[in-house]
Parts: C-alpha cells; structure tokens; sequence
C-alpha cells in the first residue's frame, strides 16, 4: 500500500475509502473493501455509519494498527468543548481508543457565523488538545477555503496536517490545493470520481482510452498525481477492487494539462461560504 508522509512525520495510505452515504450494509461492504487490500477509512460523526464501521473492525483479522481511521467533528459540533466531547463519541462509536486522523468537517462561515473566525478557531484549538493527548495521531481541516485555513494558520500552536476538499477533474480548487502544498498540508480528494457525474464524459473517456482504463481509474491517477490522497466511495466489490487495485501507469505532462484545462464540471454544489450551516 503506497503511503506518503503527513508534516509530523505520520503515514497515510494515498488510497482511503470512502463512505459518505454508506449506511446500507455497511459491514459487509467494509468486510470487502479490507479483504481487497484498503488499509485507509475515511468516515465522519454525521455519515451514521460509524457504529458499523467499528463493528466492522471488531471482526476483521487485520490488525487495528494496521488501519488508517478518519472520523470528522460535525458543524452541531464545533466549538472547545463541544468538540472534545463529540471526539469521545466517536471513539465510542467506533470502538477504538485512538484515531489516526480527525478533522474538522466544514468551516463556520460569515454568511452564518458573525463570528465564524473565532468558531473555528476555539474547534481548532480542541483538536491541538486532542493531538496532545495522544487520542489522535494527526489532525486537520475539511472544506476549509485558503481564507479559511489562513485564519487557523494566524494562531495555530500546531498546523493542520491535512484539508479534504471536494477534487475532481472538472474541479480543481486550485487556489486552496496550491496554498495547502506550500504549507506542507495534505490535500484529500473526496468525490474524486465527481460522485459518477465525470464517468461519462467524453473528454474523459477519449483521455482514458489512451491508457486503456476507465474514466474512474483516470480520475483518481489523476489526482494522485496532483500529489494527492484520493478517497473513492464504492458499493460495488468491482469498482471496490479496481479503485484501489488498478495497474500502475503514468499520465502523460500533455494529458494532465488537458484534464486541468477542462471547464467546471461534476460540481457537487457545496460551497463552504454559502452552505447554511
Ligand atoms: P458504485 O457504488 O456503484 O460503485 P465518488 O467517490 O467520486 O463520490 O464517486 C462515487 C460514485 O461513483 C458511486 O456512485 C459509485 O457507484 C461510483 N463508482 C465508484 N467507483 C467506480 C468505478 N470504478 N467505476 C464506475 N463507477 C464507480
């Protein structure tokens, strides 16, 4: 399992897998996605399918310590106090003592939060605690804009380590990617496949026939390329497998320029200044 290294020195598998909307025989399909090799799980208080996913990792034989966990603290959530206590919750859930990576799930924002500057930043400092207390072993953002990451940043004892943005040809955040590499902040993909709404494509589908995979298989190389960790969702014990277990291969300079150069789309709507939440 290829891994690259958090700015605190921690390994994170660069294919995690993803379980937004798993809530339908979540056992099961986590059974098939250990058995096929994911050594990375991505989840979040509010996905509801953390009690499962723990239940899942109670009856496998891989080892715990071989398992990258993500759980992520919900907006009802934020805040000092509140955060530390939802943090418990999911280790209770998930029926483990430590996490290997907690994240806060969306930024407050201004159009909600007159003081959305100051949420965020009481959230974060509870996660600094939690990293202290050795109960997670990295720590991090998720939808957090460069405006929103340069606020943490201004007072910040420890950096985040990690931001999960939504990633995908056809949306490439690239002015919050590119401020996140320059500060040594992991960037996590998550719809990397565009939620399904990139695998017809034509442009896509003309790209991936040069490599003779498919367009999902060139999304997330894509991404991988860009130097990011991408967390794929599946369902499907096939698409499960080839997600994580396609053969390896390079895209060419000129095909990852044309894949940047494609104009917006697969655009889930979710954008972290404008959310009502
Ligand atoms: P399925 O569960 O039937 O595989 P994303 O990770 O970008 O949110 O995309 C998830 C969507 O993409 C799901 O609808 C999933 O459907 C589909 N999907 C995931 N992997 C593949 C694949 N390798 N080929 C085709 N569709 C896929």
């Amino acid at each position: 399992m290829s891994t690259i290294k958090l700015s605190n020195g921690l390994d994170i598998p660069v294919i995690g897998f993803g379980t937004w909307q798993l809530t339908e025989n979540v056992e099961t399909v986590i059974a098939e996605a250990l058995k096929v090799g994911y050594r990375h799980i991505d989840t979040a208080a509010i996905y509801k399918n953390e009690t499962e996913i723990g239940n899942a990792l109670q009856h496998t034989d891989v080892d715990r310590s071989s398992i990258f966990l993500t759980s992520k603290v919900w907006n009802t959530d934020r805040g000092y106090d509140n955060t530390l206590a939802a943090f418990e919750k999911s280790l209770e859930r998930l029926q483990t003592d430590y996490l290997d990576l907690y994240l806060i799930h969306w930024p407050a924002n201004n159009k909600n939060h007159p003081d959305a500057k100051e949420i965020n930043v009481a959230t974060w400092r509870a996660m600094q605690t939690l990293y202290k207390s050795g109960k997670v072993k990295a720590i991090g953002l998720s939808n957090f804009l460069k405006h929103h990451v340069e606020d943490i940043l201004e007072t910040a004892e420890i950096k985040p380590m990690v931001n999960q943005l939504e990633f995908h040809p056809g949306y490439l955040q690239e002015d919050t990617v590119s401020f996140c590499k320059a500060n040594n902040i992991v960037v996590q993909a998550w719809s990397p496949l565009g939620s399904g709404r990139l695998l017809d494509d034509s442009f896509l589908k003309e790209i991936s026939a040069r490599y003779n995979v498919s367009v999902a298989t060139l999304c997330l190389q894509f991404a991988l390329q860009e130097g990011l960790v991408v967390l794929p969702k599946s369902v499907n014990p096939k698409n499960i497998d080839s997600n994580l277990n396609f053969e390896k291969f390079k895209i060419s300079d000129e095909d990852m320029r044309l894949i940047k150069g494609m104009s917006e789309k697969g655009f889930s709507g979710s954008h972290p200044d404008s959310l009502e939440f």
